[in-house]
């Protein structure tokens, strides 16, 4: 979710009013998302690297978090929206993990839409956590090297009850991934817009899916083995 502070620059606002709007912003194309019958959505609320961006900037980004999930959860509850949080949070305000707690909780009987937000999230983290979780419950690995492949390692990992994402879009004009869902971007089609994500919405998102079902997945194959004839 990119492009909030230029946003707010180019209208001689706070950057922070940016980061209010992305909140509006995140409302709709959650909406937008239940429509569409979309299963998992997965949000990029805040890096690991995040932390290095002026102090204001970081209280006023955990306030907004704190108020959106007081005040959002009844709605995700009604709109059948499961929440989950990924991410480091030992390292957020005591208040702040028992919102995400209890939002989880209230909202674990959901099905309609699973709603994920990354916070304080790193890919490279996600992978290292994962590969400790491996050695702590599987020791007999380290006698077995060649036994721990890409099914072993998965199942640890903070997405592990998602599957792999099939679109990945990154708003606001930049063209990296930025340390995300970096193990499980790796057959992801990519789709980057110069939209800044406050003007984010179902069409802007329209505009995504249309583009993505132009894209041909081969996964590693040739066209013509894609045909169902060939298959
Ligand atoms: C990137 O824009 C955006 C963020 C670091 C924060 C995203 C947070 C929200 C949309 C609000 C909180 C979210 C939830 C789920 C409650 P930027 O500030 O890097 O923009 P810039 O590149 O134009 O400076």
């Amino acid at each position: 979710m990119d492009g909030n502070g230029r946003w707010a620059t180019r209208r001689f606002l706070p950057r922070t009013a940016g980061h209010v709007r992305g909140v509006q912003a995140v409302r709709k194309v959650v909406e937008s998302c239940g429509r569409r019958g979309v299963e998992f959505l997965t949000l990029f609320a805040f890096s690991s690297e995040n932390w290095r961006r002026p102090k204001d900037e970081v209280s006023l980004l955990m306030k907004l978090f704190m108020q959106t999930l007081e005040k959002e959860v009844d709605q995700l509850v009604e709109q059948g929206v499961r929440l989950r949080v990924v991410g480091d949070l030992a390292a957020f305000e005591p208040r702040l993990q028992g919102l995400i707690h209890s939002a989880q909780e209230k909202t674990a009987h959901n099905t309609r839409l699973n709603l994920t937000i990354a916070a304080n999230y790193g890919g490279r983290w996600d992978i290292l956590n994962a590969m400790r979780s491996v050695l702590r419950t599987q020791p007999e690995l380290l006698r077995d090297p060649e036994k721990l492949d890409e099914t072993v390692l998965a199942p640890h990992l903070s997405m592990a009850f998602a599957p792999e994402p099939d679109l990945f879009i990154r708003t606001g004009g930049e063209q990296r991934i930025s340390n995300f869902l970096v193990w499980q971007l790796a057959y992801t089609e990519l789709y980057f817009t110069p939209d800044y994500w406050p003007d984010f919405g179902d069409s802007q998102l329209e505009a995504a899916f249309e583009w993505y079902r132009g894209r041909e997945r081969r996964f590693g194959r040739t066209s013509d083995q894609l045909t169902p004839a060939s298959n």
